[in-house]
């Protein structure tokens, strides 16, 4: 028998909805995928050369669990440039991918019956992650009609609040959150002594908008917990990699977790991320100028059937309100069955995302051209 934790975690329902159409698939029909969330492009070259290189150089053993020197040294310094964070390489664990950082997070700092805050809809890991530490979610709900803000976050904390989830720019959402919102989120921690995880893991793909990082606002240094990777700037998800940085008690509750887990990121793939962040950044621009004008075409083409849709400040999602054509489980399944269009239901990202759907536009022009005729087609 599965454990009580395990029974306590859902199964991803992102995943299950790609199975669905996996299998459609399989028996040959041509299944409009909007579901998943990772960049249809490939890594950049420079950056497999020198995982190859690498590996061929055999650096194909153990590491040290926080990850090779050169790596959090590269890490610490983009912190402190791009993101304004006062950290150095021993503030940096270099982890297999953001994920794991979020599950370390949250073991480190929960235990049974805490609670920790998550701004409904949020992203469905982290609800898990708090899940498998034994404590409790407690969903903040956030204006659906203006970019997702949260809205009386100090009506949730009890004394059992250990730690608020920030995720900016946002999965499902896209939304990215200004100065004045974070400030609100900054001093509600402040006010009542909460840790806040700090997702960036979408900064770089941002449209026309300021990336603020909430450790880098004022008395936020110590109490946030910043987490980043890899695999959405730069097209590696398959890569593995992240990072985490954070004050050295909750650094090395981390990394006494990853050390006995999955000991390190892989070797030579640590070597791909160094080239990642020290080599020519124009790829990830060329990426996002490519998102977003598949966003435009998207976000136009929904108001255009009729499905109300914010323009999004980042990622490379949309989140539509399809409240006129059913709630977003049943749209989800019509639109998969009826027009062979996998997207995901809201209601997988929280109470507040029952009326929507998630619909990821990291695919080709023509295919969310042809996604968006199917969609009108079969919803009216
Ligand atoms: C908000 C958010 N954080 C973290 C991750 C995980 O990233 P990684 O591939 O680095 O584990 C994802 C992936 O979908 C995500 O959407």
């Amino acid at each position: 028998m599965a454990s009580s934790r395990l029974k306590r975690v859902e199964e991803s329902a992102t995943i299950k909805v790609a199975n669905i159409a996996t299998k459609l698939k399989q028996q040959g029909v041509d299944v409009i995928s909007f579901s998943l969330g990772e960049p249809d492009f490939d890594t950049p070259k420079h950056i497999c050369d020198a995982a190859a290189d690498a590996m061929y150089r055999g650096e194909t053993h153990y590491t040290p669990s926080a990850g090779i020197p050169e790596l959090r040294e590269a890490v610490a310094n983009k912190l402190r440039t791009e993101n304004k964070l006062d950290v150095s390489g021993s503030d940096v664990l270099v982890t297999p991918g953001a994920k794991q950082a979020i599950f370390e997070i949250m073991l480190t700092i929960l235990d049974d019956g805490d609670e920790a805050i998550l701004f409904d809809p949020a992203w469905v890991s982290y609800d898990s992650a708090i899940k498998f530490a034994g404590a409790n979610t407690v969903w903040v709900p956030t204006d659906t009609h203006d970019n997702f803000k949260p809205q009386d976050i100090e009506e949730h904390i009890t004394d059992k609040t250990r730690i608020i989830v920030v995720n900016t720019p946002g999965n499902p959402t896209g939304a990215v959150y200004d100065r004045k919102t974070l400030r609100n989120i900054a001093d509600v921690a402040i006010d009542h002594d909460i840790f806040v995880l700090s997702d960036e893991i979408y900064e770089k793909i941002i449209y026309d908008r300021e990336h603020i990082s909430l450790g880098s606002m004022e008395g936020m240094q110590d109490r946030t917990i910043t987490v980043n990777g890899f695999s959405k700037a730069y097209a590696m998800t398959g890569w593995r990699l992240g990072y985490v940085c954070a004050r050295p008690d909750i650094f090395d509750g981390m990394l006494k977790i990853q050390s006995h887990s999955v000991s390190s990121a892989t070797s030579f793939v640590q070597y791909g991320g160094l080239a990642a962040l020290q080599g020519p950044q124009e790829p990830v621009t060329e990426m996002v100028e490519k998102f977003r004008v598949r966003r435009d075409i998207l976000v136009q083409g929904l108001n255009d059937i009729g499905i109300k849709c914010q323009t999004p400040g980042g990622a490379f999602y949309a989140f539509a309100d399809v409240s006129e054509f059913g709630n977003g489980d049943e749209v989800s399944e019509k639109l998969l069955v009826d027009a062979h269009v996998a997207v995901t239901p809201g209601s997988a990202f929280g109470e507040s995302g029952r009326d929507f759907i998630r619909i990821s536009y990291a695919t080709s022009q023509e295919r969310i051209k042809e996604g968006l005729l199917r969609i009108e087609s079969a919803l009216t």
